[in-house]
């Protein structure tokens, strides 16, 4: 039995490596969203990845009550629920996402926790479906690289930003379409954006950009 507990995580360990391997390679071509069946896996808070832990990322956002934020690629709302809850009732955060599915297990998670202060939004960022000058926070965590006009999506993130507002951006090494520290800073530098905060290391950060 023991040989078989054994077994089996190791064998589940190699297919998710498989299956990372393969996304990785596919997603140099195409930008493959992590797919609805796939978000109990994006839940996870890894203790290996400890920057990617949702905790350590509010912790960098110096989040206030009645604060705006925009959780792009929200997926099932591991961020969503948390910082909707710090922000309080008089704050809003504006889940979006390209996949209906994602946002709807936002909504389920949003209704059992009764929070009434998150607005829906399904759709592709830099399709043109943000507002200007709304935010004071965006958030894009382990989505850059699923984007495929990355200079177009990020224009459209600094527009809905208010003077002031902070980008902030994780990576982590662990995510198939994991993008390093320069072209992150390069792409947010391009549409104007200026580097404030980083933390963590080479393969796990959050960078905080100002929209100045
Ligand atoms: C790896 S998940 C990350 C989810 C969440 N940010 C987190 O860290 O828990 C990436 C999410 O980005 C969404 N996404 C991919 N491309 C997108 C786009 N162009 N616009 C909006 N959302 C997108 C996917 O549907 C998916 O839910």
């Amino acid at each position: 039995m023991r040989y078989f507990t054994h077994d089996s995580t190791l064998g589940l360990i190699v297919l998710l490596s498989l299956i990372a391997i393969i996304w990785r390679f596919s997603s140099l071509r195409l930008s493959i969203p992590c797919p609805t069946w796939l978000s109990w896996l994006v839940e996870l808070d890894n203790p290996f990845l400890k920057n990617n832990s949702a905790r350590e990322i509010i912790q960098h956002l110096a989040l206030e009550p009645g604060m705006k934020v925009l959780d792009v690629g929200c997926g099932p709302g591991r961020l969503t629920i948390p910082v909707a809850k710090r922000i309080g009732p008089t704050g809003e955060v504006t889940a979006f996402d390209i996949q209906p599915g994602m946002l709807q297990r936002v909504q389920a998670k949003a209704l059992a926790e009764n929070l009434g202060n998150i607005q829906f939004i399904q759709g592709g960022v830099g399709d043109g479906k943000l507002g200007h000058n709304q935010y004071d926070r965006v958030l894009l965590v382990t989505v850059l690289g699923e984007i495929s006009d990355r200079k177009t999506a990020m224009e459209e993130i600094f527009d809905s930003l208010k003077p002031g507002g902070i980008l902030s951006v994780t990576e982590v090494i662990a995510d198939p379409h994991f993008q390093r520290r320069n072209s992150v800073t390069r792409t947010a530098n391009l549409v104007g954006f200026v580097e404030r905060e980083f933390f963590g290391n080479r393969i796990s950060f959050t960078i905080n950009f100002e929209k100045t």
